[in-house]
């Protein structure tokens, strides 16, 4: 199975090829106009993968390809990583020509697309996702950025890319903490804004963590196509792109918290979506059997439903604060208004640091 999916931003449109083994056809690269001063950077868990990568350009366009291992983590993604990339761009003496391909997970994408967007004011660049995170959500939109000052993502332009190609086979031999720690990303999607793929992954979540390959290809490829539909209505998140931080809003603070054992992007989402659904019966009466619904889908994926006991609700509120997307002394939140519709609410502080402390004191917030 292979889907084209085309996402119409400002600057440009762009392919995302989605497939089980993608990356070995030639659709994809035929539908490339000519590269030239092709820079691959990988991280070294994908370096098998970008090789091949080298090998395919080289051999399509007919040029010389380098590649870049960069043995980086999340912590690294900051501006002196960027620099290394910059610097190679130069020793290269690759100018606006020039195309960067990103091969790894989001960390990586998010990177290299603030290098191109900045390298001589902007170079086109390729993401190759290799994780579920990456594939269904970091590499569809044109968000870049890095990490500054100890706040995540601080530094960033929305970047668009020249084209995405999400090959299935590569998640095969991800780690299965990372695999199944990207599914309450596919849950928050059916939740904010499409129900039929809510109960579709419900009906599918066994395949899924299984990682059946028809019912992953479906799974990316819808994903794919609920985004690309909100981030053409709003690229920049001025209006209902903001709605894809369900969930985030909670998530962002528990990953800033440290928690011990330390919570991973996808669980503390799988956390950021219970809460909200929990304020969202409180708010619009939403049925208590949504939150149950995807409290079963969290358990059998393997995710946490209950907040870590090693964190505290004045912690989590104190990093809260720095959210951007928050006004002074109000708290935007994502909340569900029915399964498959999300909104934003502006919240007094005092709410959510009422109910963040029922949830300190109980583990799980219960009206
Ligand atoms: N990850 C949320 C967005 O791309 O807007």
């Amino acid at each position: 199975m292979l889907e084209l999916i085309h996402v119409r931003s400002e600057s440009h449109s762009y392919p995302v090829w989605v497939g089980c083994d993608v990356l070995s056809q030639q659709y994809w690269l035929d539908s490339l106009p000519f590269l030239d001063q092709i820079l691959i950077v990988t991280l070294p868990e994908c370096e098998p993968l970008a090789e091949s990568l080298v090998t395919r350009f080289a051999s399509h366009f007919g040029v010389m390809v380098n590649k870049m291992v960069l043995p980086v983590q999340e912590r690294d993604k900051g501006l002196e990583t960027a620099q290394q990339v910059w610097s190679e761009l130069i020793r290269l003496e690759y100018g606006r020509q020039a195309v960067l391909v990103a091969v790894g997970g989001g960390m990586l994408g998010d990177l290299i697309g603030f290098c191109a967007g900045c390298y001589m004011r902007g170079i086109r660049f390729i993401q190759v996702p290799t994780t579920l995170l990456a594939q269904v959500d970091a590499s569809v939109g044109g968000k870049t950025a890095v990490n500054f000052s100890g706040y995540k993502n601080m530094l960033g332009l929305f970047y668009p890319p020249t084209a995405v190609i999400a090959d299935i086979h590569a998640l095969k031999s991800l780690p299965e903490h990372d695999f199944v720690s990207a599914i309450p990303e596919l849950i928050k999607y059916g939740l904010a804004f499409d129900a039929a793929f809510f109960t579709w992954l419900e009906e599918n979540i066994t395949g899924l963590v299984a990682r059946d390959e028809t019912i992953l290809s479906k799974a990316v490829s819808w994903s794919v196509k609920v985004k690309a539909e909100v981030v053409e209505q709003d690229e920049k998140e001025s209006g209902c792109r903001m709605l894809l931080n369900l969930g985030h809003t909670l998530g962002h603070a528990l990953e800033r918290c440290q928690a011990h054992p330390p919570i991973s992007h996808g669980q503390a989402v799988g956390l950021g979506l219970l809460f909200s659904l929990q304020l969202s019966e409180k708010h619009f009466g939403l049925s208590p059997a949504v939150r149950q619904r995807v409290t079963a889908m969290l358990q059998l994926s393997n995710n946490p439903t209950s907040m870590p006991a090693s964190i505290s609700s004045a912690a989590i509120l104190a990093t809260i604060r720095m959210d951007k997307k928050h006004l002074p002394d109000k708290y935007r939140w994502i909340l569900v208004e029915c399964l498959g519709k999300a909104c934003v609410v502006t919240l007094e502080q005092d709410v959510i640091g009422y109910y963040l402390k029922e949830w300190d004191q109980h583990a799980q917030v219960e009206y």
